[in-house]
């Protein structure tokens, strides 16, 4: 078993949600400029997004490492009368299929070399939305992971995504879901085949 899947098991085995059961708020402001259809949520959780998604008339596949996750994210779906298809997978080592998703959605996780897999996974004017920390939110004192490697540096993600259309793009620090947080926030278009 990997480390991320036992320390994320760790976190989820207990019987309250650990991320909360409402969406993230940028997802919740922005839900209207997101084409309905088929969406991808990557590393979900216990699935606060992937249920807000699939109350919204998405069809949702679910994909994070972590059983105990997907447990709970069977469980959010059953308390709001939705259904999720969830899926136990490691992204590192994952697939995503070609050209297949109206919308990704990626939040609080960073895997850099997943960028030009989620743009293969998007159908051509198909959209993504990916929220995670800034290097500055280490200075906040409020969570987060702990290695660099998962913090974006300035203007990073907006570097990441520079070949799809970019429809909404900040960067800063917000208080929101009571917390302040330092955060690059991003919803993208893909506007070309073969990216
Ligand atoms: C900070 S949580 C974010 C969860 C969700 N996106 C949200 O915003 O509520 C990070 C997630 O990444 C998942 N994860 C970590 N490493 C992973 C991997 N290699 N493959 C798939 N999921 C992974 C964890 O299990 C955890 O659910």
């Amino acid at each position: 078993m990997k480390a991320d899947q036992k320390r994320w098991d760790k976190r989820f085995g207990r019987k309250e949600f650990a991320l909360g059961k409402e969406p993230n708020p940028f997802l919740k402001k922005h839900i209207r400029l997101l084409p309905k259809g088929k969406a991808l949520d990557m590393a979900t959780g216990e699935g606060r997004n992937a249920v807000f998604l699939a109350q919204h008339g998405f069809e949702v596949n679910a994909v994070d490492i972590s059983e105990k996750g997907l447990k709970k994210v069977k469980k959010l779906a059953r308390e709001k009368g939705v259904k999720i298809n969830t899926f136990l997978v490691d992204l590192d080592q994952y697939q995503i299929e070609k050209e297949r998703y109206d919308l990704i959605a990626n939040f609080y996780f960073l895997r850099r070399r997943l960028i030009p897999r989620i743009k293969k996974g998007l159908k051509k004017g198909g959209k993504v939305i990916f929220e995670t920390y800034l290097l500055e939110h280490r200075k906040l004192g409020t969570g987060g992971p702990k290695q660099t490697k998962y913090f974006l540096k300035p203007n990073e993600l907006l570097r990441l995504f520079k070949d799809c259309r970019i429809l909404f793009y900040r960067e800063g620090i917000f208080k929101e879901g009571g917390r302040r947080k330092a955060v690059a926030s991003l919803i993208a278009e893909k506007i070309q085949k073969g990216i």
